[in-house]
């Protein structure tokens, strides 16, 4: 009996390359976007339609992956990222989930457009409960066109996500050979394909398939994170709005988003988040009226001092710190998902 299982189970060995064992499993999840995209020809880097290449012509065209890790594809969606809404993301985050919480799984590539990634990224980092690299990955050329970045930023993407080093480090986005942070970084540049910056630097470099590190996030994200996909249910999260600050300035859109249901409102204030005085009492009284408002700041570096130019303790207003307008609306989101305190919503901020 003995002898038969053995033989069994060496002449199944033989069946499976013994490289499948030495490798990790990485699952790519494709959304759509400019990495997916189709040009009319190889000159149109910048006119083309997202979102028409499906999850198994994106990995096709890159046989190199294989090398790295045994990969396969889902395709989870295949759109613009500038029209995904909660409906999207939500599905996008139980997806990734499940995934994580195989055993079978060692990390997750999410190639997805690069208008929104960086609000999918940190919504993932403060719903999924794992340690496994979770890297999304996007392009500024379509595959059609010619140098395009989107097959070498999916090659590094499943390298990453391939290596144990990646482990525990967050959610991340691989562009341009940078490995970023999924809180800090954002799209600076929408016509090159060094898009991608954080201000306070890349987690990281990817070269030739191999990361190098050179610092760690210092913020709460995944396993540490109070917040849980599994908890979150439905297809809509609290709604949350944002307004960009200039001169010259009407109330109009603030009632506008308090009428429609509005439960926070990000106000993208110029400099360090300034409400222009005459904009202060329609905010306080949204405030009043249950409707939290949060001072971020349309100047991209640097960020809000709470109580500084705007008595924020008076008002009961919050200050999203360093995080961009659209990044604050993500964490204001699910932060209303536990609680409408003010003291709390800016433990958050400071925390995330
Ligand atoms: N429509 C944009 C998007 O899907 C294209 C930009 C891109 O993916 O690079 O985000």
């Amino acid at each position: 009996m003995k002898k038969t299982f053995t033989t069994l189970a060496l002449s199944l060995s033989l069946l499976i390359p013994i490289s499948s064992f030495a490798k990790n499993n990485v699952v790519v999840v494709a959304t759509g976007g400019t990495i997916a995209g189709a040009g009319a020809s190889s000159t149109n880097s910048a006119t083309y339609t997202a979102a028409k290449v499906p999850v198994d012509d994106l990995l096709n065209a890159v046989p190199q992956i294989q090398n790295l890790a045994n990969v396969t594809g889902v395709q989870a969606l295949q759109i613009a990222s500038e029209s995904i809404t909660d409906k999207e993301l939500l599905s996008i985050a139980r997806q990734v989930n499940d995934l994580v919480k195989k055993p079978s799984v060692n990390g997750v590539v999410i190639t997805h457009g690069t208008d929104t990634v960086e609000e999918t990224a940190f919504f993932l980092s403060l719903v999924i409960k794992t340690d496994k690299p979770i890297v999304l990955v996007a392009s500024m050329r379509p595959p059609s066109a010619l140098s395009a970045d989107g097959p070498l930023n999916l090659y590094s993407a499943v390298a990453l996500a391939a290596s144990d080093s990646a482990k525990g480090k967050g959610v991340m986005i691989l562009m341009n050979d940078g490995i970023f942070a999924a809180r800090d970084v954002t799209k600076s540049i929408n016509i090159h394909t060094n898009a991608f910056t954080s201000q306070w630097g890349a987690l990281g470099t990817l070269v030739e398939g191999k990361p190098y590190w050179f610092r760690n996030v210092a913020k709460r994200f995944n396993n540490a994170s109070e917040f849980n996909i599994e908890n979150i249910k439905g297809d809509a999260l609290p709604l949350v709005q944002i307004v960009y600050g200039s001169t010259n300035m009407l109330p109009d859109a603030y009632l506008a988003y308090q009428k429609a249901g509005a439960k926070a409102i990000i106000h993208a204030g110029t400099g360090n988040g300034s409400v222009a005085k005459y904009i202060v009492p329609t905010l306080n009284q949204l405030q009043a009226d249950g409707v939290q408002i949060i001072r971020s700041s349309r100047v991209p570096h640097g960020f809000v001092l709470r109580n500084a130019e705007q008595p924020d303790d008076k008002y009961g207003w919050v200050v999203a710190h360093d995080l961009n307008p659209q990044k604050a609306k993500i964490l204001a989101a699910l932060a209303l998902t536990k609680t409408k305190d003010a003291k709390e919503i800016q433990r958050m901020f400071w925390e995330y």
